[in-house]
């Protein structure tokens, strides 16, 4: 069984589905496609059916020479059970997640993504998409640096190949 990553912002057009699409290049690059499946979703609905943010799409290629994929659609109850981690970029993220799990049943697979980060000290990852271009950078880099992280937590979890 693969292991089931999702990645949460607030909109799923900026943050989320940067980190989605960096974590499937790191997974590609460790030759450990299929065995981590990456999804990413928004505590909202404002966006969905969107493609990722155009700004983010220029920031990833120009940083890292990635395309970045997929569609918004807006968290769900049921993706508590569906994925074994879940990553909230802020603590807004964090707690509008925790509000729809009342019994705290879920309450361990939901973390927040700076949790994984080695080289940052930012405790959230800031929302973009109000500013300019140095932002969706800076959200890039924090990105690889949490994604690294999770993919050294995720590979050291015996029970996962
Ligand atoms: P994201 O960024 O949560 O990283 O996708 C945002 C996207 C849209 C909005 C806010 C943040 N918005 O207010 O529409």
């Amino acid at each position: 069984m693969p292991y089931k990553l999702l990645f949460v912002c607030l909109g799923n057009i900026c943050r989320s589905p940067a980190a989605e699409n960096i974590m499937n290049h790191l997974i590609e690059q460790s030759e450990l496609n299929g065995s981590i499946i990456c999804d990413s979703a928004g505590t909202s609905s404002y966006h969905i059916g969107s493609p990722p943010d155009r700004r983010m799409s220029v920031a990833a290629a120009q940083k890292l020479g990635i395309k970045m994929c997929g569609r918004a659609r807006q968290f769900q109850k049921s993706d508590f059970q569906d994925f074994d981690l879940i990553l909230a970029m802020d603590r807004e993220n964090y707690e509008n997640i925790l509000y729809l799990d009342p019994s705290r049943q879920y309450h361990d697979k939901v973390r927040l993504m700076c949790d994984f980060c080695s080289q940052h000290t930012l405790k959230e990852v800031p929302d973009p998409y109000y500013g300019d271009s140095e932002g969706f950078n800076q959200v890039i880099e924090l990105l690889v640096d949490a994604c690294e992280g999770l993919l050294n937590h995720v590979s050291n979890q015996k029970t996962v190949f």
